[in-house]
């Protein structure tokens, strides 16, 4: 009984990365879709290419649930016209090129 209590917690984390919120989108369509869309404002306050945006200190998203509410309320609000699957897929470019979550 124990060993399977250890077991589990050992594996947890894998079970986590398995289930991001994404699922297994595709990140390079996400950094078409980030690029037309999104770059040009946040490197308006950032300057450069925007990044700092996901790398400042303090910066805002801090788990993956709350990485892809954040592109979807910014595509909401930029009327990019993202449907889910594109949500997913910028949610999942911006973690592999920035937040790492996973890894
Ligand atoms: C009109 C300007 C503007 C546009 C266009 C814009 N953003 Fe943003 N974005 C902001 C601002 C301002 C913040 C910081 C908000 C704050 O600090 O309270 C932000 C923050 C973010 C963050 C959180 C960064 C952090 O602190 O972790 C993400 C993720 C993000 N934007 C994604 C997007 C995506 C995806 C798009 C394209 C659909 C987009 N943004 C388009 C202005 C913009």
């Amino acid at each position: 009984m124990r060993l399977t209590v250890f077991l589990a917690a050992l594996l947890l984390p894998a079970a986590a990365l398995a289930d991001a919120p994404w699922g297994k989108a595709d990140p390079r369509l996400g950094k078409a879709l980030h690029d037309r869309s999104c770059i040009a404002c946040h490197a308006r306050l950032y300057g450069g290419d925007g990044s700092k945006m996901y790398t400042r200190p303090g910066r805002l998203v801090t788990n993956p649930r709350e990485l892809l509410q954040r592109v979807a309320a910014c595509n909401a609000m930029t009327k990019a016209g993202w449907i889910p699957k594109q949500e997913s897929a910028v949610a999942a470019w911006l973690n592999q090129q920035y937040y790492r979550f996973d890894q």
